[in-house]
C-alpha cells in the first residue's frame, strides 16, 4: 500500500496528480512573480489566443441562418413562444466553436412535454445527437445541427440567463479587457479541463464571472450593479433585482495590460482565501461568508476524495463560493465536486507558478486528456493534401468537377422525370375530376338498379308464393264466389229447401272464396308492381349506356389534350402510384444533391488549397504585390496553420470566386446562385429552396 501524506491525507499517486495544492498545503509556498520582461514577454502569446479565438463572420452568419430556422420551424408552433440567442454567443465572451444558447420563452408552458416536443421537432429536422433534459433546474434540449456543425443547447424559461447575459455584454462593451481575459481565462479552463460542469469542474459561465470580479478588484471596471434605480422583477413569485447600470464608472481605471492582469488573476484565485471569501460581482468585491450565510460545510474535497468508501456521498456546500449576480441564492460552485475542487485549485496554483515560474503560455495551456477535445479543435481541413504536388491536386479536382458534371446531369435527368410523372398524376387527377359528375350519375345508377333488382326478387317471390297457395285464378274466384252468394241470398222454393248441413258448407266455402279472393287481389298488385320496376329498370340500363357513351366521349376529348394518358388505365390507383413515383424520384433527388452538395465542398476546398500555394509562392518570390485585388495579405500563422470551413468560405469571398462562377455557369444556368462552388458555409436557405421547389 502507497504512502499516505500525514497533513492532506493524499497518496503518492494523488500527490502527483494535484501536486502544487499539495506543496501548497504542506510548505505554504511562496509563488514566484514574473519579473518586467518576462510579463511582456507574454503579451504577444496572450493576444493571439485572443486572435485565435475571433469569431469568423461565417460563424456568425451559421447561428443568424440557424436561429431563424429554429424560430419558423420550432418557435412559431408554439403560442406566445419567443427564442433568443444569450450565453457567450450573444455576450460576445466565446471561444471560437463556442456553443450556441437559446432560450424558449413560452407563457404557462408544461416545459418538460414542451422540451420532450421539441426534441421530436428536431430529430425530425436530421440534427444529431438530439438529448433531452428534463430533470435539470432548467430543462433543455442539446443537439447538434450538421449543417453549421453548431452545438446547441436550447432551454425552457431561462429568464435570468438572458439578464445576466446582458450583464455579461455590458462589462465587455466597458473595456476591451474584459473580453480578452475572458477569452485566455475560459482557453486555459478548456485546455486544463476545469471547465466542464457537467463533470464536477465549474462552469464557463462562473470562470467568466470569475474574470469580472478580478477585474472589478483590478479597478478597470466598476460595479455595474450598483446605484439607485432599481429593477426588480418577478419570476415563479420569487423578486430579482436585474439592475444594470449603464452609466457606472471608474474615475481612474487601472491601466494594466493583459499580461499583468492575466498573471494577477491567476495568483488572485491561487491564492485566494476561500475559507472566508464569497466572491460576489453583485457587490463589486468578494463579501464575507458571515455576511452571506454561506458557511463551508463539511466534508471537505480532500475528505470526499481521500475517502476509501465505495461511496462516500456528497462533500459540504460553497466552498469555493461563487454569487450569482441575480440569482443571488445560487452558487455557482454547486456543481463543483470534490476531486472538480481540488483539480480547480491545484490548476490555479500551477498556472500562476509557472506565470512567474519562466513557462510560456504554451506550456501553461499544455492540454490536459487531448481526447476530449477532438471534434472541438479547428480541424486542419488541407491536412492530405499538405504532401501532395500541385499537379496531383488539380488532377484531383479536375475529377470532381467531371464528377460533379455527372451528378448534375443525373439530377437534371430525375429532375425532368419527377416533373413529368408528376404532370401525369395531374392530368389523371385532371380527367378523373372533370368526369366525376358523370360517374357520380353513372354510380348513383348502378346503385338505383341493385336495389331494384332487390326489391323486383322479393316481390316475385311473394307473388309467387300466393300464387301457389291459390287454387284458382282470381276472376274464377270472383265467379264461383257470386254465385255462392246467389245461391244463398236467393228466395227460398218451399219444396227444394237445402239440408243444413248443405248449408253450412256453401257458407264455409264462401268464407273460404272470400280469404282466397284477398289473397289474389294482393299477389295481381303484386304482379303490377313486379311488371312496373322490371320496366323502370329497362329505361335505367338504357340511361346508363348513355352515361357511359357520355364518360368515353368526354375521356376521349381530354385525352386529345393530354395524349400522354393514352392507353393508360385512368383511376384513383393508378394516380396513388404515380404519387409514389414522384415520391421516389424526390427521395433520389435529395440524395444526388447531397452527392452535389458534398462533391461542390471538396472542389471548393482543393480550388481554395491550390489558390493558397499560389498566393504563398507569389509572396515568396516578392511578388506581394501581384495579389488578386480584394485579397488579403495572410498573417504567416495562417499559412501555415489549420483552416476551418469556414476560413475557407472567407478565403474564396475574399478572392472574387473567378473560377467558381466559370464554374457555376457550365454546371446549370438556372441554379447558379445555389451551386456556386464557393459557397460553402452552411447554407439552410437552399434545404427551403429545395423544398419549396418540390
Ligand atoms: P455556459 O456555461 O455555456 O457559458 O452557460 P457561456 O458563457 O455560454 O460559455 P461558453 O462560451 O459556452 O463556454 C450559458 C449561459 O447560461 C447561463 C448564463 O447566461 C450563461 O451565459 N448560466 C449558466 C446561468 O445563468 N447559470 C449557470 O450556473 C450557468
Ligand atoms: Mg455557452
Amino acid at each position: 500500500m502507497s504512502e499516505v501524506c500525514e497533513i492532506t491525507g493524499l497518496t503518492e499517486d494523488n500527490v502527483a496528480k494535484l501536486f502544487y495544492l499539495h506543496k501548497q498545503l504542506t510548505e505554504g509556498s511562496e509563488i514566484p512573480v514574473p519579473d518586467e520582461k518576462s510579463l511582456i514577454g507574454f503579451i504577444k502569446p496572450l493576444e493571439n489566443t485572443v486572435s485565435s479565438n475571433r469569431i469568423h463572420d461565417s460563424e456568425q452568419k451559421r447561428k443568424d441562418s440557424l436561429l431563424k430556422h429554429l424560430e419558423k420551424s420550432i418557435a412559431s408552433k408554439f403560442e406566445g413562444a419567443k427564442l433568443s440567442p444569450f450565453g457567450s454567443a450573444e455576450s460576445g465572451l466565446s471561444l471560437k466553436g463556442g456553443d450556441f444558447d437559446l432560450c424558449l420563452q413560452i407563457p404557462n408552458a408544461d416545459e418538460k412535454k414542451t422540451i420532450k416536443r421539441i426534441g421530436g421537432m428536431l430529430r425530425g429536422q436530421g440534427m444529431e445527437k438530439v438529448q433531452t433534459i428534463t430533470r435539470a433546474k432548467v430543462p433543455i434540449v442539446k443537439f447538434i445541427d450538421p449543417r453549421s456543425g453548431l452545438n446547441v443547447d436550447i432551454s425552457i424559461n431561462n429568464s435570468l440567463a438572458l439578464y445576466n447575459t446582458k450583464l455579461l455584454s455590458s462589462y465587455a462593451k466597458i473595456d476591451k479587457r474584459v473580453k480578452d481575459l475572458a477569452i485566455i481565462v475560459k482557453h486555459w479552463a478548456l485546455h486544463r479541463n476545469v471547465s466542464d460542469s457537467v463533470n464536477g469542474t465549474l462552469s464557463s459561465y462562473a470562470w467568466s464571472i470569475l474574470v469580472i470580479n478580478h477585474l472589478q478588484e483590478q479597478q478597470v471596471i466598476p460595479n455595474l450593479q450598483s446605484g439607485e434605480n432599481r429593477t426588480i422583477i418577478e419570476i415563479d413569485g420569487n423578486e430579482f433585482d436585474i439592475s444594470v447600470n449603464e452609466d457606472a464608472s471608474l474615475a481612474q481605471p487601472s491601466q494594466q495590460n493583459i499580461a499583468e492582469l492575466t498573471m494577477s488573476f491567476f495568483r488572485n484565485y491561487a491564492t485566494k482565501d476561500w475559507e472566508n471569501e464569497v466572491i460576489s460581482i453583485r457587490n463589486g468585491k468578494p463579501i464575507s461568508r458571515d455576511e452571506k450565510g454561506w458557511m463551508n460545510e463539511n466534508p471537505t474535497a480532500l475528505d470526499i476524495y481521500n475517502s476509501d468508501k465505495e461511496n462516500p456521498g456528497r462533500m459540504g456546500e460553497h466552498h469555493l463560493a461563487i454569487e450569482d449576480p441575480f440569482e443571488t441564492d445560487h452558487d455557482l460552485c454547486r456543481v463543483v465536486r470534490a476531486e472538480g475542487e481540488l483539480r480547480i485549485r491545484n490548476e490555479l496554483l500551477r498556472a500562476a507558478e509557472l506565470f512567474g515560474g519562466g513557462s510560456t503560455w504554451k506550456e501553461i495551456c499544455e492540454t490536459v486528456d487531448a481526447d476530449r477535445l477532438k471534434g472541438m479543435e479547428p480541424v486542419d481541413i488541407f491536412h492530405d493534401l499538405r504532401d501532395k504536388n500541385d499537379d496531383l491536386v488539380r488532377n484531383m479536382l479536375e475529377k470532381t468537377k467531371a464528377e460533379m458534371d455527372a451528378v448534375d446531369r443525373l439530377i437534371d435527368a430525375l429532375e425532368s422525370e419527377r416533373q413529368s410523372t408528376l404532370r401525369m398524376a395531374k392530368a389523371m387527377r385532371g380527367v378523373i375530376e372533370e368526369t366525376s359528375d358523370l360517374r357520380k350519375e353513372h354510380k348513383a345508377i348502378i346503385t338505383g338498379l341493385k336495389s331494384r333488382n332487390k326489391e323486383i326478387d322479393e316481390i316475385k317471390l311473394k307473388r309467387d308464393k300466393i300464387n301457389s297457395d291459390i287454387i284458382l285464378p282470381i276472376h274464377m274466384i270472383e265467379d264461383e264466389l257470386s254465385k255462392v252468394y246467389n245461391r244463398l241470398t236467393e228466395e227460398l222454393d218451399i219444396h227444394r229447401v237445402p239440408s243444413l248441413a248443405k248449408e253450412k258448407e256453401q257458407f264455409s266455402w264462401f268464407m273460404e272464396l272470400q280469404a282466397m279472393h284477398g289473397k289474389a287481389r294482393e299477389a295481381s298488385e303484386l304482379h303490377h308492381r313486379f311488371i312496373e320496376l322490371v320496366k323502370e329498370q329497362k329505361e335505367e340500363i338504357k340511361k346508363l349506356k348513355i352515361y357511359e357513351t357520355k364518360h368515353d366521349d368526354a375521356t376521349a376529348k381530354l385525352l386529345q389534350d393530354e395524349p400522354m394518358l393514352k392507353d393508360k388505365n385512368i383511376n384513383s390507383k393508378e394516380v396513388g402510384s404515380y404519387d409514389r413515383r414522384v415520391h421516389n424520384i424526390q427521395k433520389a433527388l435529395r440524395k444526388r444533391r447531397g452527392e452535389m452538395h458534398k462533391l461542390r465542398r471538396e472542389a471548393g476546398r482543393l480550388d481554395a488549397w491550390l489558390r493558397k500555394k499560389s498566393g504563398n509562392q507569389n509572396r515568396g518570390r516578392g511578388r506581394g504585390k501581384g495579389n488578386r485585388r480584394g485579397q488579403k495579405p495572410r498573417d504567416k500563422k495562417e499559412d501555415s496553420g489549420p483552416m476551418t470551413l469556414g476560413d475557407i468560405s472567407g478565403l474564396l469571398s475574399g478572392m472574387g470566386n473567378e473560377s467558381s462562377s466559370k464554374r457555376s455557369r457550365k454546371v446549370s444556368s438556372k441554379k447558379a446562385g445555389m451551386r456556386k462552388m464557393g459557397n460553402l458555409g452552411a447554407h439552410r436557405g437552399s434545404r427551403s429552396q429545395f423544398k419549396k421547389k418540390e
